[in-house]
């Protein structure tokens, strides 16, 4: 079938490139026009696994194109996946302004019969909104809407679009069912459920998806803040919970919380548009509360260990907002070092890609070039991302190097017995903190080219 693609971010291009992949002639589109050159140059403008090998392969096969030119890409389509952002304004309501000039587009230069499938995530009764625009711009053709909500995680996106949980349409024609199941039939051949809904169920499934997984990470940290004062292991807690198949041990890790682009903007969208519906769901705000907090707690242990920050180096391991991405949007370790620079501390991160990126979103960010480099006559470290590399760390060399030897671990990924014997006081999340074990000398902090100031790391 000839698919269209309105939309080259994240979803949209992973999306082009696995239905090239499954034997489609694909068209992407976009209105960034250097984010087209860079495509047509084979250059995928964020780092995802295997995406440029995906996109190298199928531009030779020739299922695969980029035009910036919208009526080009229309032309002959079968169906249309909108793939626009859709941030969130400051209210937390989604900003639909990308999906309506879409709508637009579509309506100019689709052809009769075009079947319009919202993929990017958007509020229940969008669609109601897009089928007005077609009708009333469309100059009489006939167009179908559809909703197809897309659940790539970043990191694995491709992965996930080729070897999904589920496929879900949201239909309200027997045209868009017929060519949403050819589209994915080699998918649903693999075995992969396809469930079927109205459209405004596919829509809220999509915000009710990403709500409660984000609620299980706020689940998750508030029982850390619970089990630091009560001397329990959050950890522990978690695996027993996920234990019984009812809960799950996924998303249950406790840490600096949850960011990208897609957690925090839905569920602010979710509690925006559960007000408006006339039943506010004040759960939701406590879940972005609970959120924003875990940032506070890792930073409130910093500053406990170290007294003042001013003049204090303190390393932040990991900027990108999980492992597996270069993506500094909404990142807790881009708000945690903004937090501690604004405390008067010097701070310098580190992460495997997203370096670049951390330094555009915050340049008053100084950058390392790895860990040792970072932790040089730090403070403190703070493990901010869980990269896998952040769980072979040199002990001794990084103890060696640091002026304090204080690590403050907000995503639970290194192991407090090793930590104490390696000389460190090592400050987990939701678990208890450990001291040097006997016999480590206890260093100063006016060993580093700070202002003296005595103090040590807070009993707890
Ligand atoms: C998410 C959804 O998983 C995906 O289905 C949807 O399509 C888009 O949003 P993504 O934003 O790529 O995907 O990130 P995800 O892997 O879900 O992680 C989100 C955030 O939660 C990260 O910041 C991660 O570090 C954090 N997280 C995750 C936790 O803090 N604890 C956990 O237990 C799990």
């Amino acid at each position: 079938m000839k698919v269209t693609v309105m939309g080259t971010g994240h979803v949209g291009l992973v999306t082009s490139v696995m239905f090239a992949s499954i034997g489609h002639e694909v068209v992407g589109t976009d209105i960034d026009v250097e984010k087209i050159d860079l495509l047509r140059r084979g250059i995928p403008p964020f780092f995802e696994p295997g995406l440029e090998e995906g996109m190298a392969r199928e531009s030779a096969s020739g299922r695969l194109s980029f035009t910036a030119d919208a009526a080009e890409a229309l032309r002959g389509t079968d169906v249309v996946f909108i793939c626009v952002g859709t941030p969130a304004r400051a209210s937390g309501d989604a900003n639909l302004l990308a999906m309506e000039q879409s709508a637009r587009v579509v309506a100019k230069h689709a052809p009769d019969d075009t079947v319009l499938v919202e993929k990017s995530t958007v509020p229940a009764g969008t669609a109601d909104r897009v089928r007005t625009t077609l009708e009333r711009e469309g100059a009489g053709r006939r167009f179908h809407v559809a909703s197809n909500p897309e659940f790539l995680r970043e990191g694995s996106a491709l992965e996930d679009a080729l070897k999904p949980d589920r496929i879900v349409v949201g239909v309200e024609s027997p045209r868009s069912l017929e060519v949403l199941r050819r589209l994915y039939a080699p998918l649903l051949d693999d075995g992969v459920e396809l469930i079927v809904t109205d459209i405004p169920t596919a829509e809220l499934a999509k915000h009710a998806s990403n709500a409660f997984l984000s609620l299980k990470i706020s689940f998750a940290n508030a029982m850390a803040r619970i089990c630091e004062r009560a001397g329990a292991d959050v950890t522990a807690v978690a695996d027993v919970m996920g234990a019984d198949p009812r809960i799950g041990r996924a998303f249950l890790n406790a840490g600096l919380g949850y960011g990208g682009y897609c957690f925090p903007k839905d569920v602010a969208a979710l509690r925006r548009l559960s007000e408006r519906l006339g039943y506010p769901f004040p759960l939701l705000a406590e879940v972005e509360r609970v959120n924003d907090e875990a940032v506070e707690a890792v930073a409130a242990k910093v500053e406990d260990a170290l007294w003042n920050m001013e003049s204090k180096r303190i390393a932040v391991l990991g900027l990108a907002f999980k492992p597996g991405t270069d993506d500094v949007r909404f990142s807790p370790s881009i708000a945690l070092a903004r937090r501690l620079l604004d405390s008067g501390a010097q701070v310098v991160g580190y992460d495997p890609h997203a370096g670049a990126s951390a330094k555009e979103e915050l340049p008053e960010l100084e950058l390392a070039n790895d860990v040792y480099e970072a932790a040089t006559e730090a403070h403190a470290i703070v493990v901010a991302t869980d990269w896998e590399e952040f769980r072979e760390l040199d002990l001794p060399r990084l103890r060696e190097l640091m002026t304090y030897p204080l690590v403050v671990d907000g995503r639970n990924l290194l192991d407090s017995d090793e930590m104490a014997e390696a000389g460190f006081w090592y400050y987990p999340t939701g678990r208890p903190a450990v001291e040097p074990a006997a016999g480590a000398p206890v260093p100063s902090l006016e060993a580093a080219p700070s202002a003296p100031v005595e103090q040590r790391p807070a009993e707890r």
